[in-house]
């Protein structure tokens, strides 16, 4: 009796968890630069992010995911570096001031920016793409968190993103990966509505 009762307890908090987790799985939006309000978000829970990014699975405990923080001066600071790569890598006949000054200035209204990077191990048996996935994990993890602190994030792999230039800067390897820059702050604005384009029973086949 007692076994069935602790049984049935345990299948209420898991219902429960699994509610609160898929809320904020679904809840979690987008939410771009130009939408954040400039409120400091407190470094403790940026940390808190952070150390939910390191519990992401790892295949052979490579965790290759690493994070460059940015906040305050340090913030304005990559701003100017990004929109400066930009201008210094990009052909004359294909730059625009506008693109520099966006990226230069998409720091604004940020509380702190997140350079999340994939590095690679010395694991022959691990493959990059699943360094890339264990990175992504990762990621995910902080988007998740910050959803259900309130806080707003954007996923960016615009400008430098991808160029070795921004590699270089931050002193990566040849094989190392910039996975994203993420814009993270407050925002005034609505929650937009989530919308996927394909119901998931259309991306799921079943063999029974
Ligand atoms: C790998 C990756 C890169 C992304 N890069 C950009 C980007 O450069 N610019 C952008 O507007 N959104 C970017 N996004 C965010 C997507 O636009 C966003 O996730 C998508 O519109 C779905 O909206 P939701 O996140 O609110 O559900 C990126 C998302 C991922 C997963």
């Amino acid at each position: 009796m007692q076994e069935h009762k602790s049984v049935y307890i345990c299948s209420i908090m898991t219902n429960t968890a699994f509610e609160q987790i898929a809320a904020i799985i679904k809840g979690r939006r987008t939410t771009k630069p130009a939408s954040l309000n400039g409120e400091k978000v407190p470094d403790e829970q940026i940390n808190q992010l952070l150390e939910l990014a390191n519990w992401a699975p790892t295949h052979g405990r490579t965790e290759p995911w690493y994070f460059y923080v940015y906040t305050g001066e340090g913030l304005k600071n990559f701003g100017k570096t990004h929109g400066d790569l930009y201008w210094e890598h990009t052909p004359e006949d294909r730059r625009k001031e506008e693109t520099r000054e966006k990226l230069t200035h998409n720091v604004d209204n940020a509380s702190h920016i997140i350079v999340a990077v994939m590095k690679r191990g010395e694991n022959p048996k691990i493959p990059a793409l699943e360094e890339i996935a264990a990175a992504s994990a990762a990621i995910e993890n902080i988007l998740l968190g910050a959803e259900a602190l309130g806080i707003a994030v954007m996923w960016n792999t615009g400008g430098m993103t991808h160029h070795h230039a921004l590699k270089e800067y931050l002193g990566l390897g040849h094989d190392d990966l910039v996975m994203g820059i993420f814009y993270i702050g407050y925002t005034d604005e609505e929650k937009r509505e989530g919308k996927r384009h394909t119901e998931i029973g259309e991306k799921v086949r079943w063999y029974r």
